[in-house]
């Protein structure tokens, strides 16, 4: 997911290379010049889009690709002016609504991840963000900080000594990292500051001692001899800026340039943007994967996190798909298949690796319930609803989402326009790893 800046002989670059090759590949501005006008081989999240321009400010390995948007906008009986995507993620949907002529709306309860997506959409002027960029490298260059008040803000184990001898940054890279934060928060311009502290996020993986994969967060093999060269943050860094810099003017031309980004949590927020044409949406699966665990680096290093009551509170908001926190969790909403589902996972509560599954699984299909009726509220007559879903499986008990899904739908006023299978997932290896779940697309209109 991450470039890594342990020593090693190859440094970056790798970014200016592919961007050059990029631009003189396309050029122009409409989706085809943005996507190179490739054809993925499937449509499903993790399709390879985190290669392009702007999306790979940042690897979102989860992000679905431009295509499946564009196809949804195609396919769509009536005209899609606004089209709303309640889980912005990586900002796939906005940023291809901007290539393809369309109002986006998107929510995105991730602070960092809600600003991603906004410095991709915001619009800028080229020779200012160069200006800016040389005056934060030459202040990061001549800062004697020593970081002392982003140490302070961090929890233990993010610095070394760290917790149990192990910390996610060494003191000589956290001051560098410091020494740039500062630089970039002195910046006049808020959509500079926003832009630049994105993409030093986008770094911040490979700034440390962890590696993050599908799987979550990990220490890297062999962190302990492998140390981050501090002396790479700002190269890496004005390199980032750079090609993103490049990028921005490549694709400044695209139709619309306006968007509407809410931080927050959808549950609440989705009801009040008003009326939509389309919305397509890859909502957390309910694999106890928490999102918020993945993007801490990001978080707690940028200043988006500066207490645990923050980091619960935002855990909180998150969709009901993992129980890493405590919560309250809603009373699943019924049909036959879901309440079958439930009484399995009740019946199988002592194989289950934690007691809360079953709240967490009924919570999950009602917190997407209640986003189906609020779909079915701001829809047009016709107007159509794109789920990606994945399904799950907790003691060889299958939850199947998109079929749950379909059944609770003509409880909202929503009709099933079709089914497809995108592909199978690796169940986890303590339940044999074979492909097994099944990721799908539910596409859902209001009669
Ligand atoms: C699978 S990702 C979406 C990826 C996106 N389709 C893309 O192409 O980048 C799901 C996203 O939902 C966000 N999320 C989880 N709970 C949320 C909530 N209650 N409100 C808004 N966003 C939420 C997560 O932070 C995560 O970024």
């Amino acid at each position: 997911m991450s470039t890594s800046f342990a020593q090693t002989p190859a440094q970056s670059g790798y970014r200016r290379v592919a961007t050059r090759k990029m631009l003189t590949r396309t050029g122009g501005a409409s989706l085809e010049a943005w996507t190179g006008g490739r054809q993925p081989l499937s449509m499903s999240t993790n399709a390879g889009a985190e290669e392009l321009p702007f999306q790979r400010w940042h690897r979102f390995k989860e992000a679905f690709s431009p295509e499946l948007i564009e196809q949804a906008v195609r396919e769509s009986p009536i005209p899609v002016r606004r089209l709303a995507d309640p889980f912005g993620g990586s900002g796939t949907s906005a940023l291809t609504c901007q290539f393809l002529g369309i109002q986006p709306v998107t929510i995105e309860v991730n602070p960092f991840l809600a600003d991603l997506i906004a410095a991709k959409l915001a619009q800028y002027h080229v020779p200012e963000l160069l200006t800016a960029l040389t005056r934060v490298a030459r202040k990061a260059t001549a800062s004697r900080s020593r970081g002392a008040a982003l140490v302070r803000s961090l929890p233990a184990t993010f610095v070394e000594p760290g917790v149990k001898d192990r910390w996610l940054f060494d003191m000589p890279v956290l001051i560098q990292i410091a020494r740039l934060r500062q630089a970039i928060e002195e910046e006049s311009n808020p959509q500079v500051v926003r832009l630049f502290r994105v993409l030093l996020g986008g770094l911040m993986v490979g700034f440390s001692n962890a590696v993050v994969s599908g799987k979550g967060r990990r220490y890297r093999t062999n962190w302990e001899e492998r140390r981050v060269d501090p002396a790479c943050v700002l190269p890496a860094f004005t390199d980032a800026v750079a090609a993103a810099i490049v990028e921005i003017g490549a694709y400044e031309s695209r139709p619309v340039r306006s968007s509407q980004v809410l931080h927050g949590d959808s549950r609440k927020l989705l009801a009040t943007v008003g009326q939509f044409d389309q919305l397509t949406c890859s909502p957390p699966y309910p694999n106890s994967f928490d999102y918020t665990d993945v993007y801490n680096l990001e978080l707690w290093m940028l200043g988006y996190l500066t207490s645990s009551d923050e980091n619960r509170d935002l855990r909180r908001a998150t969709l009901s798909s993992h129980v890493q926190v405590s919560r309250e969790f809603a009373a699943a909403p019924r049909c036959a298949r879901l309440d079958r589902t439930m009484r399995e996972l009740r019946r199988a509560s002592d194989e289950l690796w934690d007691s809360r599954i079953p709240a967490m699984v009924g919570a999950y299909f009602a917190d997407l319930q209640g986003l189906m009726r609020i779909c079915a509220q701001a829809l047009p007559s016709k107007g159509q609803a794109w789920f990606v879903v994945g399904d799950s499986q907790y003691a060889g008990i299958h939850v199947q989402v998109a079929r749950i899904l379909a059944d609770l739908a003509p409880s909202v006023g929503l009709k099933v326009e079709r089914m497809t299978p995108f592909r199978s997932m690796r169940v986890s290896p303590q339940q044999s790893g074979r492909h097994m779940l099944s990721e799908d697309l539910v596409v859902f209109s209001r009669p």
